[in-house]
């Protein structure tokens, strides 16, 4: 009999890296891909495995908790990786009602049927929550966050993360449901929807529209390659301590303006551009409401713990990155040919 693990968010970004590297890694598992397609969740993300034997996608959403209890009686669940979220911070300024109810009420429906399932016998359960960063709030010039560092969100949606974090925790607690939560920086990488940083400047810069970077650009971030955090959750979900949280981080830290120029002179140089040229695109615009300043992980835990670290550097990421993104224009297209381009008037418009 195959474990049946059911991963949430699996046709998002980063939850279409972790469905591709459990399905090709664990044979003896039935991958379920909980998703509800939202305009974050692309199915073209999988086309390489959508046909392997150990792969069956589920049209769930998780804030309909019917749904999620249909889906559990249908697959007795051994192993939850939850990815499913409401995950930018730009749209949860203007619709956090929507990352109240994914985040939060949509995790606690997951708990709530977990728990009804496995009451009495956990042995060989595991409920992992994918968490961010921002829930420890914003750091000034130094310090990192460490698992023990105190929660502090300051945006709607690392509000709605810190909440479903305390309900992990507290479920764990409360009704000794194995669980495990992990916290990561920024992820770049294939796939990633261009109303994040660096596939939105991609798209800008190839278009040669202005690349509009909030502020004066000095906000940092710690940057991962997205299948860095999937290996991280992998190991995680495989050899972590129930009841344990963990940092993922790249050690990497960016201030925006920096990051920008950097990919700028890579676009330069793969599309054969003069020096320089992109970088007169870089436009400064409206800073993002309570833009929090800088994040930066510490990571040793993990490293130390479980043997986990980076696979590459940044340099090669962001170049891999460009590549995808050049090679794969028909994705780029049809992911913006949709509402992208009213979400993007509405964004930038005024700014
Ligand atoms: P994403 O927005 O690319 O994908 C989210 C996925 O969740 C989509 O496939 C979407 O269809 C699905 N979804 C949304 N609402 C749903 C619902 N109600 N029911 C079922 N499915 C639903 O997000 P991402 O960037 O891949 O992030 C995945 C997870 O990782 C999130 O929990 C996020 O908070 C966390 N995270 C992201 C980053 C990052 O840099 N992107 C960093 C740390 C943690
Ligand atoms: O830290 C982890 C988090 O990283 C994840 O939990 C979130 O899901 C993910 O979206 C990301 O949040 P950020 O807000 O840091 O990512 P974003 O790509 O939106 O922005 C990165 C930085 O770039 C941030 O300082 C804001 C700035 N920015 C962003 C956009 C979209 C700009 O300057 N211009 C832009 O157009």
């Amino acid at each position: 009999m195959k474990k049946n693990i059911i991963i949430t968010g699996g046709a998002g970004f980063i939850g279409s890296h972790v469905v591709r590297l459990f399905v090709n890694n664990y044979p003896e598992y039935k991958i379920i891909n909980l998703d509800k397609l939202t305009y974050a969740g692309n199915l073209e993300n999988l086309k390489d495995i959508e046909k392997a034997d150990n792969y069956v996608f589920e049209k769930v959403d998780i804030v309909k908790k019917e749904e999620v209890e249909l889906l559990f009686e249908k697959y007795p669940v051994d192993g939850v990786v939850h990815l499913a979220a409401e995950s930018h911070v730009d749209r949860s300024i203007t619709n956090p009602n929507e990352f109240i109810m994914t985040n939060v009420i949509g995790t606690a429906n997951l708990l709530n049927a977990v728990v009804k399932q496995w009451k009495g016998n956990t042995d060989g359960k595991m409920f992992y929550h994918i968490s961010t960063d921002e829930v420890y709030g914003s750091l000034d010039k130094g310090g990192f966050f460490i698992e023990s560092t105190p929660y502090d969100p300051r945006s709607p949606y690392s509000a709605s993360k810190a909440s479903s974090d305390h309900l992990v925790r507290a479920y764990h607690n409360t009704y000794k449901i194995p669980v495990i939560i992990s916290n990561c920086s920024n992820n770049y990488g294939p796939n990633q929807f261009p109303e994040k940083l660096i596939p939105l400047a991609f798209n800008n810069i190839k278009n040669k529209k202005t690349i509009p970077v909030y502020g004066k650009g000095e906000n940092i971030r710690d940057w991962l390659f997205v299948i860095d955090h999937a290996r991280a959750i992998d190991v995680i979900f495989h050899k972590g301590t129930p009841g344990e949280t963990y940092n993922i981080g790249g050690n990497n830290e960016w201030k925006n303006i920096d990051l920008i120029r950097l990919l700028c002179r890579i676009m330069d140089s793969k599309l054969n551009r003069s020096s320089g040229e992109s970088e007169k695109l870089i436009s400064f615009v409206t800073d993002r409401a309570g833009h929090d300043l800088r994040y930066a992980i510490d990571s040793n835990k993990l490293q130390k713990e479980l043997g986990w670290k980076p696979s590459v550097t940044f340099e090669e990421g962001l170049g891999k990155t460009v590549d995808w993104y050049l090679m794969n224009e028909e994705w780029l297209q049809n992911v913006v040919s949709g509402d992208y381009g009213a979400y993007y008037e509405r964004q930038y418009k005024s700014r």
